[in-house]
Order: C-alpha cells, then sequence, then structure tokens
C-alpha cells in the first residue's frame, strides 16, 4: 500500500479523522518494522495516535454540530483533562495569571478554551491538533460577546508555525512595541509529544520560551481512572526545567502539577 492510502486509511476513524498529516506520517514511520504487513502498520499506528490523541476526550465531543448549545461546563466536564480542573480553575488561573493582561497561547489546548469564563479579560490563541475540538472552541467564542479568543488547527510539531504565530500574536504596538504581555500554557501535552519523538519537549521549551514572558507546564500526578500516584516523577522535564529556566512558581492541585518558568535573564 502507498503512503497516501496507508494515512487515508489510519484516518478513517473518527477521533483520528482531522488529525495533522505530519503527525500521522511520524505515527506511521515509527510503527513500519521489517517484514510487518499493511494491517500490522495501520493497527500499530491507529493505536499509537490513540494514545497521543484520542484518549482524553469522549467521542461526543466530536460530532460536529451536535455541541453547539452545550454550557461550557457540560464540554469541560466530557474531557478528562477539564473534568479533573473543572473544580479548581479560579484557583489556578489566579494563581497563573494573578493580573496579567496580555496574550495566552494555549498548546494542545483539548477543550481548555470552554474555560475562558475563569480568566480574567485577555486575549486568548489556542492551537489544537483535533479539527473537531477546533471548530467547537470557535464556534463557542463567536457566541461569546467581549470575548477576544480563536483556536487555530495546527501541529504542536509544526514549530516554525508556531513560534511566528507567537510573534505576530504580540500585540504590536504601531511603532513595534509590545503592548501586552504573552504566557504559553502546555497543560498535560508534553507527554503526546514525547510519544512521537523523543525529547521534542525541550527543543519547543528552548525555542518558544524566548518569545514570551511566562511559559507554564503541567503534567498528571494521579493516574486518570484511578486514584493512585504515578511512580513516574518526570524527573528529565523537572530537571530540563531547572538547568535551562528561571522556575517562579511550582504547585499541586487536583492531580496535577504546575510548573511556571521564565527565560534566565
Ligand atoms: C491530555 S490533552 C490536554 C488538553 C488541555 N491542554 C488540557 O489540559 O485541558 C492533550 C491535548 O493535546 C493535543 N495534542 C496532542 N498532540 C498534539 C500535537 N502534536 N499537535 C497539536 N495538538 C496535540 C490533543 O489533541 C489533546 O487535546
Amino acid at each position: 500500500m502507498d503512503k497516501e492510502r496507508l494515512i487515508s486509511k489510519i484516518m478513517e476513524k473518527p477521533e483520528l479523522r482531522e488529525i495533522p498529516i505530519e503527525d500521522v506520517e511520524m505515527a506511521i514511520s515509527l510503527c513500519i518494522k521489517k517484514d510487518s504487513s499493511d494491517e500490522e502498520v495501520i493497527s500499530r499506528a491507529r493505536k499509537l495516535l490513540h494514545d497521543v490523541y484520542g484518549a482524553f476526550g469522549s467521542r461526543k465531543l466530536l460530532v460536529q454540530g451536535k455541541n453547539k448549545e452545550r454550557d461550557p461546563e457540560w464540554i469541560l466536564r466530557k474531557h478528562l483533562s477539564t473534568r479533573e480542573r473543572l473544580p479548581h480553575y479560579n484557583t489556578i488561573y489566579s494563581r497563573i495569571l494573578g493580573n496579567f493582561k496580555g496574550t495566552i497561547f494555549d498548546l494542545g489546548a483539548g477543550v481548555n478554551g470552554f474555560s475562558l469564563g475563569f480568566i480574567p479579560k485577555v486575549k486568548y490563541v489556542g492551537i489544537e491538533g483535533i479539527g473537531q475540538l477546533v471548530n467547537l472552541m470557535n464556534n463557542y467564542f463567536h457566541t461569546q460577546k467581549n470575548v477576544n479568543a480563536k483556536t487555530i488547527h495546527l501541529s504542536l510539531f509544526q514549530l516554525e508555525k508556531i513560534k511566528n504565530l507567537i510573534k505576530k500574536e504580540g500585540n504590536l504596538s504601531k511603532r513595534g512595541q509590545v503592548k501586552g504581555k504573552k504566557i504559553v500554557f502546555l497543560f498535560k501535552v508534553l507527554d503526546s509529544l514525547e510519544m512521537l519523538k523523543k525529547n521534542y519537549s525541550k527543543e519547543l521549551l528552548l525555542e518558544i520560551s524566548p518569545l514570551v514572558e511566562r511559559v507554564v507546564v503541567s503534567f498528571a500526578t494521579e493516574s486518570f481512572n484511578k486514584r493512585t500516584r504515578f511512580k513516574v516523577k518526570r524527573y528529565w522535564l523537572i530537571n530540563f526545567i531547572q538547568e535551562n529556566f528561571k522556575i517562579t512558581d511550582d504547585f499541586e492541585i487536583g492531580g496535577e502539577r504546575y510548573i511556571v518558568f521564565e527565560n534566565k535573564k
């Protein structure tokens, strides 16, 4: 089977139908082994992409047009990441953002754009790989008054595009000065990136942190299903952040650890 055909076969699954093709290609290269049949490659690549993309949200969220009238909390409860965060949003955002004024770039946003009601007046730019979730958030933003928000359909592996977007969205005044500040959220997303490209998180953090005032990385400290703590503590990530950046806050709430950091001056 040629590569185009493999890609379209893999993407027949509803949860994989609108993910970036670059990511499907990466999954195929990781799953092709010597002597493996097309069916084996398709099944392995689907499983990998399901772990990266499909494991968190309810399929109900992917049905186009069906959730237009839903209230934000209903949507937030249908995605594992936001469901766990829902009772804590006020505390988390006031701690992370304080009186921040500027633009939030939410990378691998999931449905986190529906938490805009908890965020003080800011500009919000989500970036998400699942097209259906991008549409869901943008439809919601259009129904809201006085909201400056959008979500863009992009793979987080498209690093140059993301960097350009962050630079361009920078609230520049006519004289080219930065008017507002910029902050990047990477909530519970680095593990997904590592599944397709080892150490890509480090590259991403090094490339984007000079473009913004602050970065917030989060990861789960408890498993989704059982309330047991993970054995893996992600020392590789914490050590990397400690070595390369200045950590300004580090706290855990609702089974999620948030590390806030900025570039070393
Ligand atoms: C565990 S969810 C977290 C969602 C959100 N950040 C939150 O914490 O509420 C990971 C999200 O990252 C997205 N994602 C994973 N890999 C991606 C990639 N390469 N490009 C864009 N989005 C990606 C998935 O579709 C999913 O919505």
